[in-house]
């Protein structure tokens, strides 16, 4: 059986030992509303890089304090931040993996209550609870939260810059790549999304114009990067709604991203509009990123309900992707990958030497 998950990947100066990374997944888990990690963000990364993940990509990690979905979210705006960063970056490394961060600005979805731990998860948090004014390319609010304030252009200059000021840190800290985050209603989404973006200025209206200010943000952290690390972008591939983002415009846009020295998109879907019918099921956002890849010859990854290793195997041996990602099946199984190995009959090298005699009946029965 072919085992393409287990096959290297280089982009650019960096070589990843297989082809199962595992997304950013938001933990909530900052204590001091500092936007630092913590213990369990050291345990909860470690974990996949041990379980055998070629890379692992740290979560929306918020570029501005009013750029974070919640106020237990990570942050890099500051030097505090990139120190502590810096251990979940050696540890990654430590057990063989790449280890990428998605730098993100949660727009009008940001100041909200975070997914657990609260009762009302995901309405705006008020001002007595420390919640901020969000913002957004026009001021229509997502579903039930609050009105965000449209970006000024002196705002959005300021957005441009923190993402690039912040993936300096991101290299500083020892990151092999960096992921943009242009996906699930977020404000770069926000921009794309003629259903979100309602200016009248250069940041609206076309696509291209709707597009300016996420190619603003990859010039800008492409210019603060080194010229051999990946740069990644995230998008929504459609929104699954009439008249929203959709497939062939994600293609476009990905199209000029090859254009701004982007080297990967990962194909994701919807977030910015409540109540989309999304017909989720395995593999259900594989046909986007492979109509992507197709169209713009760009690279991409695909994620979304991809759990089990014959099938993340058929989306590379049929072509549809260059990478998968695999998010809660990992959280279920943070072994994921030394499983996936082992089942594909791949030289299962991912083992950590500790661990070799957990796995000796395996390795002698293939
Ligand atoms: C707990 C959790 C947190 C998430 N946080 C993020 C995030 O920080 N950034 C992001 O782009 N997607 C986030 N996602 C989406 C995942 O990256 C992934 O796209 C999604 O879970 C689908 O993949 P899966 O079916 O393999 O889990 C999150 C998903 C989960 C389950």
């Amino acid at each position: 059986m072919s085992h393409l998950l287990f096959e290297p990947i280089t982009l650019r100066d960096l070589t990843v030992r297989n082809r199962v990374w595992v997304p950013p997944m938001c933990q909530y888990s900052v204590h001091e509303r500092d936007g630092k990690v913590t213990p369990w963000h050291l345990m909860h990364y470690g974990s996949f890089a041990r379980g055998g993940a070629g890379a692992v990509i740290v979560e929306a990690t918020g570029v501005v304090p009013e750029g974070r979905i919640s106020a237990q979210d990570l942050g890099l705006w500051n030097d505090e931040q990139r120190d502590a960063l810096v251990e979940v970056v050696e540890l990654i490394h430590s057990l063989g993996a790449a280890a990428g961060i998605q730098l993100a600005h949660a727009g009008r979805k940001a100041s909200t209550h975070p997914e657990w731990g609260t009762d009302t998860p995901g309405v705006s948090l008020t001002a007595e609870e420390g919640g901020w004014e969000t913002v957004a390319p026009s001021a229509i609010p997502f579903g039930e939260l609050a009105t965000p304030r449209a970006l000024d252009a002196e705002g959005i200059a300021a957005v441009i810059e923190a993402f690039a000021a912040a993936a300096r840190r991101a290299v500083e800290a020892g990151m092999d790549m960096i992921e943009i985050h242009a996906a699930h209603g977020y404000l770069l989404h926000e921009f794309l999304s003629p259903l979100s973006n309602h200016r009248e200025d250069g940041y609206g209206g076309d696509l291209a114009g709707r597009a300016r200010l996420l190619f603003e943000v990859v010039d800008a952290v492409r210019a603060v990067i080194p010229a051999g690390m990946p740069l990644l972008v995230r998008l929504s591939g459609t929104e699954w709604i009439e008249d929203g983002f959709d497939v062939e415009q994600a293609a476009e846009v990905t199209s000029w991203l090859a254009a701004h020295g982007v080297d990967m998109v990962d194909v994701s879907s919807a977030g910015n509009t409540p109540g989309a019918d999304i017909p989720v099921g395995p593999g259900y956002q594989t046909p986007l990123a492979a109509r992507i890849r197709e169209v713009s010859g760009l690279p991409a990854s695909t994620v979304g309900m991809i759990d089990d290793p014959l099938q993340a195997e058929h989306v590379l041996a049929t072509d549809q992707a260059d990478v998968v990602r695999v998010g809660r099946a990992f959280l279920r199984d943070p072994h994921w990958a030394l499983h996936a190995a082992l089942e594909l009959g791949a030289p299962a090298e991912e083992i950590p030497p500790q661990y070799v005699r957990a796995f000796r009946r395996q390795l002698a029965g293939r």
